[in-house]
């Protein structure tokens, strides 16, 4: 029933969603979903079961969907980013886990035996570490991280995981983990859009610079990275680096022109892109 402080959900949504479209959000009615189901505490898949709104709700609701329209990312105004089967805290000063991530994050769990020790440089909020340390039997995960924000979300997060160690440090730093080898899997999602590459204001506003671009060819952090992860690795080990979608020969030519590497493989992601590097150290 719709009374005095009760309005229909349906054209309220439909409102949001014209709304974000004009300010150019890219899916524009699953996030007035989104903020909807975050203001009326209930999953998104059970919002088509809610037919009304009471004001106050509506108030907040139209609070959030005018900062989604100056393009604050969804994850910031939830305050949490869906990663596989985690709930990340996120917010001002760390890279907000994508999608296309969740897959190196499954290839690293697929190749992670019980009791191996994982690395996962360029940690962010946690995702990959997080994932692998939920998800396979992993005895020992390190993730790396150098922005000092960024490690105060990877600390919040990984707090409920006592395998992972979180370590403050620069992965271009071939010191950067003392004492640590023989390690079975290495990740890294590193910086990788070129310098100078135009991208939403979501992410030139609100991801950290230093998280996403990586250097005039993108390639800066994943050159160190590669010498790394082939110092880290027992033989037999494996690596998987994200990369940006330019660089599917470059990638897979820096592995195997290090020379320490074999069986390297390219991956696309769901959208069919180029998205990681795989290698196993021989
Ligand atoms: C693209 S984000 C990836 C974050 C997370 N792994 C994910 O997949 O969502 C890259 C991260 O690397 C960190 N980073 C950049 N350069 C670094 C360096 N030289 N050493 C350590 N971390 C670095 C950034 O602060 C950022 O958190």
């Amino acid at each position: 029933m719709v009374g005095p402080e009760r309005t229909a959900l349906a054209p309220v949504l439909a409102k949001a969603t014209s709304d974000l479209a004009a300010a150019g959000v890219d899916a524009p009615r699953a996030d007035a979903e989104w903020l909807a189901a975050h203001v009326l505490g209930v999953d998104r898949g059970r919002l088509m079961l809610i037919d009304t709104i009471r004001a106050i709700e509506r108030r907040r609701f139209a609070g959030l969907v005018a900062r989604r329209a100056e393009r604050i990312p969804l994850q910031h105004l939830l305050g949490t980013a869906a990663f596989r089967h985690l709930e990340l805290a996120v917010g001002a000063g760390v890279f907000v886990p994508r999608p296309e991530t969740e897959l190196l994050a499954g290839w690293g769990i697929a190749h992670t035996a019980p009791g191996d020790t994982v690395v996962d440089l360029c940690s962010g909020t946690g995702a990959i570490a997080l994932s692998v340390a939920d998800e396979s039997p992993a005895g020992r995960v390190i993730a790396v991280e150098r922005a000092p924000a960024a490690l105060l979300w990877l600390r919040r997060n990984a707090a409920r995981f006592p395998q992972v160690e979180v370590v403050g440090g620069d992965v271009t730093d071939p010191a950067v983990l003392p004492g640590v080898t023989d390690v079975e899997v290495v990740l890294c999602n590193p910086p990788y859009v070129p310098d100078g590459t135009a991208v939403p204001p979501e992410v030139s506003e609100h991801d950290p610079a230093e998280a996403v671009f990586g250097g005039a060819d993108g390639l800066a952090v994943i050159r160190p990275v590669i010498k790394l992860a082939a110092a880290l690795l027992r033989p037999g080990g494996v690596v998987g680096i994200e990369h940006d979608d330019g660089h599917a020969a470059a990638v897979p030519e820096l592995l195997r022109s290090d020379g320490r590497f074999a069986e390297v493989t390219e991956h696309d992601d769901l959208a069919g892109r180029p998205r990681y590097a795989t290698a196993r150290r021989v």
